[in-house]
């Protein structure tokens, strides 16, 4: 079944036969004018863990070091890289510098998003040193990039409510921990992304990369950003905004206005999505059919990489899951969100999407 899939998978993807089973996500920008297209790779969530000593665990450093061989191997190359957070368990210098040298052997310029793994030992200083600034912005071939530090939470949590640095990162680092705090962008960034905001056209299109979703997901599990709102009506007055996020180690997609979200995959491993989002009547995302369901006890399911096709500010995901279904998830304009393309009334389908 794998290999049947992957050989479909191959027939419309050629030219990226030799990253076909490999835990990254090229992303790929169309443009009407072809000229302007270009790509870039998706690295995320490899939580490097010591053990002891020169000791780590070993699973999470090879799904990166596979992640990074196989982006050096891409053709065409990608103009790019972004690693989206979580590069360290517990925030310790010793991970972060495990991960760093391992992300170093990328042949490309790296950019680097704020994990909440990476942050609550020291509150991102020694990330700091090695990756500079937690938010900032870039131009690049006509598209306005913005990376956001989503993780941060609450000042009185952050500052008074634990005796050790330690304990507050174990609290935090937990899935499921009551003393746990939401995530949040937090006022002095959203000021930040409203002057950077205005010096951009509303028909430039915008990516944004955050670690957590900048949406509501489960707050159980903290897939969620308390003040998802505030950022989102920021981005709500521009023609095109998709936001790229980590942390949920699954597929997840939404629509909400103008803004289209998507989840990429971990390399470390996957989480098993919530039952709430069954319960839940308003749950998002928008589950049309029951998604490939990980299996907590096997490391690599629905661990993979994923295409990602932004044509006419439509996003098209095609996630490659080498030990599971491979799927497509694309905008559906019937229904106004991104569906699992299985799915679709295929009588009903717009042409320009057969392709996927
Ligand atoms: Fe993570
Ligand atoms: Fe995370």
């Amino acid at each position: 079944m794998k290999n049947q899939n992957r050989r479909d998978f191959l027939k419309t993807a050629g030219v990226l036969t030799a990253v076909s089973c490999l835990p990254i996500n090229l992303v790929e920008l169309a443009f009407a004018d072809s000229r302007k297209n270009f790509t870039f790779a998706y690295i995320s969530d490899s939580h490097i863990q010591q053990i002891e000593g020169s000791k780590f665990v070993r699973n999470w450093d090879r799904g990166l070091i596979r992640a990074v061989a196989e982006t050096n191997l891409l053709d065409p190359k990608p103009d790019f890289v972004v690693f989206g957070g979580d590069l360290a368990q517990l925030g310790k210098k010793s991970e972060l510098d495990h991960g760093a040298e391992m992300l170093a052997k990328l042949n490309y310029k790296t950019y680097c998003v704020m994990g909440e793994h990476d942050y609550y030992l020291d509150l991102g200083e020694y990330w700091s040193k090695l990756y500079g600034d937690h938010y900032y912005s870039f131009n690049h071939k006509g598209v306005h990039f913005i990376v956001l530090n989503s993780i941060l939470t609450y000042d009185d949590w952050t500052y008074n409510r634990w005796p050790t640095a330690e304990q507050r990162m174990n609290e935090m680092a937990g899935l499921d921990n009551p003393n746990g705090s939401p995530f949040m962008v937090g006022e002095k960034q959203r000021q930040w992304l409203s002057k950077d905001l205005e010096k951009v056209s509303k028909d430039t299109p915008i990516v944004v990369f955050s670690h957590s979703p900048i949406q509501k997901i489960f707050k159980g599990w903290n897939f969620w950003t308390d003040d998802a709102e505030e950022v989102q009506a920021l981005l709500q007055p521009f023609d095109d905004v998709t936001v790229i996020y980590g942390h949920v180690h699954q597929i997840q997609y939404n629509q909400i206005g103008n803004i289209s979200f998507n989840a990429v995959m971990a390399t470390a491993w996957p989480w098993p999505y919530p039952r709430s989002y069954a319960q839940n009547k308003d749950f998002v995302p928008k589950l049309t059919v029951p998604m490939n369901r990980a299996n907590p006890f096997h490391e690599r399911d629905a661990t993979g990489w994923q295409l990602i096709d932004l044509d006419s500010g439509r996003v098209a995901l095609r996630y490659n899951l080498y030990d599971n279904t491979n799927r497509t998830v694309a905008y559906n304009p019937l229904t106004g969100r991104p569906e699992d393309k299985d799915f679709q009334d295929k009588a009903k389908r717009i042409p320009s999407q057969e392709h996927y």
